[in-house]
Formats: C-alpha cells, structure tokens, sequence
C-alpha cells in the first residue's frame, strides 16, 4: 500500500473537513460517492457498521473466523478481508473495488457511514448488518488517539478542543449521538440488524459470539467458539499482524497503537470533572429522543 496523494491536504499534510450530505467528512470518504451510492448489495451479505472506534476490527475478526476458520482469516490483514465500502485511498484500490471483487460468501462489508448515507441496495437486499455502538466518552478518547497517530485524519489537536468538536459532530462521520441513535431505531423496524455493544464485548467476549451464531444461524461447536474466543482477546489481537494495522504505513504506532487500550473506562484518565460535567449535559440534551442505553464502567 502506498501513501494517498497529498491533494485536499492542511499544510501539516492532514485532509480538511467539509460538509457532506449533512455530515463531516474527508474526501477519502466520498471521492468514490458515486460508486458507493450505486454499490449493488448482496442478500447474503454482513455489513459491519459502526461509527469509527467503536471495536470494528474486533467484530470483523470474529466474524471471518465464524465464518471462514482461522486458515483463512489469517491470509492477509483483516482491511484486505473485510473492505471499508466507503473508503478511497489514492493508489490503493477503493473499499467498492474491493467489495465487488471479494470471492467469500457471504461478503463481510464495513462501513462508517450513517444510517441515511448507507446505499439503498442493502435494504433492498435484506442484507445482515451487524451494529456496534461503543460508550460516547471511551469511543470520543479513541478516536482522539486514532487521529492523532493516523494521518490520513484530519489533525486531532489538544484533547479539549477535540472533545469540543466530537460533540459538536465535526469529526469523520459526523455525530456520535445521530449515528448511534439513527442505526438504534433502524433496529426497530429491521430484523436483519444486530446491534451489539463494545462494553458487552468487553465484558463477556464468549456470551457475544454465541449471540453472533444464533442471530447468523451457524451451528459453531462450543470448542470451536472457545478457541475463536481466546483468538480475539486484546492481547492475542494487539501480536496478531492480521489485526494489529502495524503494516500501515500511514499510521504512526510511535504516536499511539491501533490496538490501543482495549478497555471500557478509560476516560477516565482523560476527562477532567469540567469536561466530565459539559459532557453530560451535552449527552442529556442530544440522546433525549432516544432510547438507546450505554454503560460508561462496567
Ligand atoms: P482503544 O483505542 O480504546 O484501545 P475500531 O476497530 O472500530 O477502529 O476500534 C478500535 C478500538 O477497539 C480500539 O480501542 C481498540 O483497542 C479496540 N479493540 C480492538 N480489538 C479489541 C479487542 N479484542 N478487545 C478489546 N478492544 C479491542
């Protein structure tokens, strides 16, 4: 893979934000709109949706394991496996191109997007989607470190001024709040979406891949789902060159690993009691239509 071209970019080399649709975003995410738009789905087809740093890579290995044991997981690194639908990074082939020549079946497709912007065809399909939704106060500290080490992000800047524009939803992807809730009432009316939730995952890996089996229908042995169980824990993903991302060349690991923290609560040791406060107050005022529950400690 090679580093994107250096068109749109701030002149630290970052790509600026813009209004699209309604949302941020950076051109990596809609220079292929047209394409994305007009992406024919598939019925059988499991789309991973989350907003970013929500455990994706997690979910996604979990289900190329279920799916296709783990001789064929390990082929390449997990973005190669499971295409980023929206993505269009110069140079490398874009998330669509890559979709359309996957030979899996089922197709596991990710995507970012939310609900409003996600192509028609996969509810026209009825194609499974699979949501992870992660507690706004840990996702909102990932992300800042995500964008700190990964330069094809917009700059992240201090931690106040970020934590400033996620609840302002000028971040890649738009608001938190819209996209969790958006895709929870979806949940309402579309049997085929499964939505799960990080802090779940955290707290009991084993109980949600066999949530994972029951809502797919496969019949995984017990033995088989233990050991994918054991393969997907933090610590086994953060070796796991598949999982890990430490072959991108644009993300700096020196700044901060993809594989992080892998924790539910670690905003604690970044939000001050004032951030804390205007956080919450903010979160009551944009989640009061919805009915969607996070846990911010488990
Ligand atoms: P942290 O930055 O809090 O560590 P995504 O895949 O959507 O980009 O999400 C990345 C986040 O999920 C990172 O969070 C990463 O560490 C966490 N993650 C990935 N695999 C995990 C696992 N097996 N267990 C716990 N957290 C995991």
């Amino acid at each position: 893979m090679e580093f994107p071209d250096m068109a749109s970019m701030t002149p630290e080399g970052r790509p600026m934000m813009f209004d699209f649709e309604g949302i941020s975003m950076t051109h990596f995410f809609t220079d292929n709109w047209e394409n994305v738009r007009n992406f024919q789905a598939r019925p059988d087809d499991i789309l991973i949706a989350t907003y970013p740093k929500a455990g994706t890579t997690w979910v996604s290995y979990i289900l190329d394991l279920l799916y296709f044991g783990k001789d064929n997981a390990q082929t390449k690194p997990i973005y190669e496996r499971v295409p980023f639908l929206e993505s269009c990074f110069q140079k490398f082939p874009s998330g669509t191109e890559m979709a359309d020549n996957l030979t899996t079946s089922p197709r596991l497709i990710k995507t970012h997007l939310p609900l409003q912007l996600v192509p028609k065809s996969f509810w026209e399909q009825n194609s499974r989607v699979v949501y992870v939704a992660r507690n706004a106060k840990d996702n909102a500290v990932s992300y800042f470190h995500f964008d700190r080490m990964n330069m094809v992000q917009p700059e992240s800047g201090d931690w106040n001024s970020y934590l400033q524009r996620f609840m302002g939803g000028k971040i890649p992807f738009g608001p938190w709040y819209d996209h969790v809730s958006g895709w929870w009432e979806k949940k309402q009316t579309y049997s085929n979406l499964l939505y799960l939730f990080y802090e779940d995952l955290v707290e009991d890996t084993g109980r949600e891949v066999e949530r994972l089996c029951s809502f797919f229908g496969l019949s995984t042995s017990p033995e088989e789902r233990e050991k994918i169980t054991k393969g997907v824990h933090f610590d086994a993903m953060k070796q796991n060159k598949v999982t890990n991302h430490a072959t991108i060349p644009f993300m700096d690991f020196k700044i901060s690993p993809f594989m992080r923290k892998g924790k539910v609560g670690d905003w604690k040791n970044h939000f001050t009691v004032a951030q804390n406060e205007q956080f919450d107050e903010v979160y009551k005022q944009k989640m009061k239509n919805t009915t969607v529950k996070f846990r911010t400690e488990l």
